[in-house]
């Protein structure tokens, strides 16, 4: 079977990487694709608008499409390709409001009694500072503000106090986050532990990959400004089997009824970001694609065919599938470029990773690489996802972090303590 994927991260290179290991796999196709993933799938150059994609994948005959990244899913490229008859992993539009709105995740949620935040929905900056006032006025610690829409990540602000509520809250009204902010959810801080759970579903069937975690800020210690996610391992010791079946039974199957009351097609990942307190478990936000880095560790240890797992969520034939997992855990250590995520510098030779292939004791995923003279460099945020497995976290981590040191360009820079919440 021919395959497309779109996207351009560590994510898609996993989800390549993953599919090169099917003995049903055709040809490979990723749009826009980088350059580590360029090395295991072809990437044409083609316009990155809905029909000319479609039409791409029609000429090419692709039997499955894998849509990764949410804005081309909020944006409907799922139902287009849908529409055209096409077999697409990804949820339509209207299901993938579970992302691209906080409200209507949020009002899903209450509605379908899946475990959450308390909330409220703003769209005007004075009744949102009286909510404001209140929440603190009756001895609150603290809030979590939160643009409405999409707004790459950036869109929630924790905050401590008043003062840096009320900040937010200026930014959301000001338009920093364009329209995503112009609705605004002022929610009930929780404390706890994340942890990332995803599952397939076809609307049916829903099942659970793989527990993980990511490490969202950008330095050691959990310093730092929020990232788009520096490191991940795989399984989460957080999640045992006790809360698994917890996350399963008052969340995923409470999230399979509220997709077919409301009859929302959904045929693809969900990703449920979790904030765990002993036997408390609550949903953080939805997330309607793979998570980028949880996926490199999560995929590194499924022993199952996922080309067959993705063609029979897409083909919503998911029941009876049964996925086998490795027993080894998996880490990934994001490197990054210098300054990120503000601004950072493009175009230094990344050096270190043809003595790594030699060796072969990790797989480098590619997020933000090109090619420039033919030379490897770093044209992103978030350049190399280097991962490794190992038969504890701890070695998992060791065997990451050996290849990571070979690794380097001018400024890069990773985190030093992936995993080590998890090394007990
Ligand atoms: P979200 O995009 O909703 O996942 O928010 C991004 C991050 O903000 C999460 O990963 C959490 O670290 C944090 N966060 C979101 N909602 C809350 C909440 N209600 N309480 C505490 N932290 C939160
Ligand atoms: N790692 C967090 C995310 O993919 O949203």
């Amino acid at each position: 079977m021919n395959v497309l994927v779109i996207g351009s991260g560590g994510r898609e290179h996993a989800i390549c990487w993953s599919l090169r290991r099917s003995p049903r796999l055709g040809k490979l196709y990723c749009i826009p694709g980088n350059a580590g993933i360029a090395e295991i799938a072809e990437c044409p150059s083609v316009k990155d608008d809905p029909v000319s994609l479609a039409k791409f994948a029609e000429s090419e005959k692709i039997g499955l499409t894998i849509i990764g990244p949410e804005l081309p899913l909020c944006q409907g490229l799922a139902d287009l390709f849908r529409a055209r008859g096409m077999r697409v992993f990804g949820p339509d539009a209207a299901a993938a409001r579970l992302e691209g709105s906080k409200s209507f995740a949020k009002s899903f949620m209450q509605r379908h009694g899946i475990p959450t935040a308390r909330a409220e929905v703003f769209n005007s900056m004075p009744e949102a500072e009286h909510h404001l006032r209140e929440v603190f006025g009756r001895g609150e610690k603290g809030a979590v503000i939160k643009a409405d829409g999409l707004a790459a990540g950036k869109g929630v602000i924790v905050a401590q106090s008043l003062d840096e509520a009320l900040d937010g809250l200026k930014q959301c009204f000001s338009g920093a986050f364009g329209d995503a902010g112009k609705l605004v959810l002022i929610e009930e801080l929780l404390i706890g532990e994340e942890a990332s759970i995803l599952a397939l579903t076809d609307a049916k069937t829903i099942i659970p990959l793989a527990s993980s975690q990511d490490h969202k800020r950008a330095f050691d210690g959990d310093k730092g400004p929020n990232t788009g996610g520096m490191g991940a391992y795989s399984p989460a010791p957080l999640v045992t089997p006790d809360m698994m079946e917890k996350i399963d039974r008052t969340i995923l199957q409470a999230f399979l009824r509220g997709l077919r009351s409301d009859k929302l097609d959904y045929r693809g990942i969900i990703y449920a970001g979790v904030m765990i307190n002993g036997d408390d478990v609550k949903v953080l936000e939805f997330n309607v694609r793979f998570g980028d880095p949880e996926t490199q560790s999560v995929l590194m240890r499924l022993d199952s065919d996922f080309l067959d797992a993705a063609s029979r969520t897409a083909d919503g034939n998911l029941h009876g599938t049964e996925l086998r997992w490795s027993p080894e855990s998996a880490v990934c250590v994001v490197m990054a470029s210098g300054g990120y995520p503000s601004s950072y510098e493009k175009g230094f030779e990344i050096s270190g990773l043809k003595d790594l292939a030699a060796e072969g004791d990790a797989t480098v995923f590619h997020a933000g690489t090109s090619l420039k003279d033919r030379k490897l460099v770093n044209s992103g945020g978030r350049v190399l996802g280097v991962c490794a497995r190992g038969l504890t976290i701890r070695t998992a981590a060791e065997n990451a972090y050996r290849a990571v040191e070979k690794i380097s360009w001018k400024g890069s820079f990773y985190r030093r303590d992936i995993a080590a919440k998890a090394i007990l």
